[in-house]
């Protein structure tokens, strides 16, 4: 490796996320984006076959939205928002809560997914403290759940390797299992039963991501809202990752019939561009915040709440969800995950692809492997196969998926799909080499 490599110069300095230091490969210095591409610093084309962990939704670079931004940033880069106000911040929360699901009427900002959990959770157990009543101060989730790195979005998720060193700092949870079609009775039992000490529900809509891309059913969980609702629990939609139409609706709370107290955005939210988390809430949420008694104040804010170059860019990201075209684009990749699936997948080989499933721009299967300890490096193995072949994959153990910018084009599709055709034969030979 060159001395000077920007390769080696990360490694002398940098620290990445989710990485085992010791095992991985260099990292792949990237240049420069267009579209679904990304190029290296040798030219190499790689399919953003993840969007970049889940945020970009438009392309990379897209000259529209990187326009906004400039414009915004020599117009006002950042203000402090407590005492100042901007117009981005101001009319990005006028045109979302105008489309979000639910009766929402006010938005908090702060700048990540995580952050916007916190702040929904730290508003519902508030919430009931303004309320004077403390006692409801557990909150339910479900299990194989992912919210967040941060300690209370961390608490919500499912517990597993992501949380193990952490696990005597998580406060107390009440995990329920996600609604299969037969166990709903036992479910809202478990919710009515404990109603009194329940503060909110919180819950990723249709689609548990980080956990196993697990899909599950809307109307096993349009009746645990129900039963949320009758008992007056607080329900936090976590559309961090399915809000922005990546569930085929531009919120997969769109397909519920009961809707959010609150519900936290992110990701999309930007097209991928700058860091922007937000929580929304109903009036009368914020309304238990007003009094003359301070403590009733909600006490929470970041550095960048609402930047204003972060909100320009989802004011740009909303323009360009918004046009016909880019609709037309959730469609087509979701009509042609759904006919890859049906006449493709579901055939080639069962033995090793196993539950094969789609839900809008995602699809997703687990890889079986008659090597137990093969199964966590698989998704290793087909990283740096899929890189091979310039396309940027990155398999949860040896659950695969993909969830591709909006703007991919058919051929770069296909190209995906033909990979993921080629996987058994790959598995196959690398298990017996
Ligand atoms: C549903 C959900 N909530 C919250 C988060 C956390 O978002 P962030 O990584 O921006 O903190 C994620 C990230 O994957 C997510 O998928």
């Amino acid at each position: 490796m060159n001395p000077s490599s920007l390769s080696e110069r990360d490694q002398q300095v940098i620290w990445h996320p989710y990485t085992q230091h010791q095992q991985s490969e260099p990292p792949i210095p990237i240049v420069r984006g267009e579209a679904a591409l990304l190029y290296d610093d040798a030219g190499n084309a790689y399919i953003d076959a993840i969007s970049s962990w889940w945020v970009n939704i438009h392309g990379h670079a897209h000259p529209y939205i990187a326009d906004k931004i400039y414009q915004q940033a020599l117009a006002l880069e950042h203000v402090i928002f407590t005492g100042f106000t901007h117009e981005p911040a101001v009319q990005l929360a006028e045109r979302l809560l105008k489309i979000l699901p639910g009766d929402f009427k006010k938005m908090f900002y702060s700048d990540n997914g995580s952050t916007a959990v916190e702040v929904a959770l730290k508003m519902a157990i508030q919430y009931w403290r303004n309320k004077e009543q403390p006692k409801r101060n557990k909150i339910l989730a479900f299990r194989h759940a992912y919210h967040g790195d941060t300690f209370g979005s961390m608490s919500v998720s499912g517990r597993g390797l992501f949380t193990d060193a952490f696990q005597d700092f998580l406060f107390d949870v009440l995990f329920i299992d996600t609604p299969d079609g037969e166990n709903k009775d036992q479910l809202n039992a478990f919710i009515r039963s404990r109603a009194d000490e329940i503060a909110c529900f919180i819950y990723e809509p249709l689609l548990q991501a980080a956990g196993g891309m697990r899909i599950y059913e809307a109307a096993g969980l349009d009746a645990l809202l129900k039963t949320a609702k009758e008992n007056q629990i607080l329900c936090i939609a976590d559309e961090v990752l399915t809000g922005f139409g990546r569930t085929g609706t531009f919120f997969a709370s769109a397909s519920l019939t009961h809707t959010a107290d609150i519900i936290c955005l992110s990701k999309g939210i930007t097209g991928g561009t700058m860091a922007l988390g937000a929580t929304a809430c109903t009036g009368d949420i914020f309304d238990a915040f007003l009094s003359d008694d301070r403590k009733k104040t909600f006490f929470h804010g970041h550095s960048y709440t609402a930047n204003p170059i972060a909100c320009a860019a989802g004011l740009a990201s909303l323009d360009l969800l918004q046009k016909r075209t880019c609709i037309e684009q959730i469609q087509v990749i979701t009509k042609r995950n759904a006919n890859f699936l049906k006449e493709t997948l579901i055939k080639i080989d069962p033995d090793l692809i196993m539950n094969p499933r789609t839900i809008g721009t995602v699809l997703a299967f687990e890889l079986k492997s008659n090597r137990h300890e093969y199964v966590n490096l698989v998704g290793s193995y087909i990283r740096q196969e899929a890189i091979k072949q310039g396309i940027y994959l990155r398999p949860l153990g040896n659950t695969v998926y993909i969830m591709p910018p909006y703007c991919i084009s058919p051929v770069q599709l296909e190209k995906i799909h033909q990979f993921l055709l080629s996987l058994p034969r790959l598995i196959r030979k690398n298990e017996q080499g």
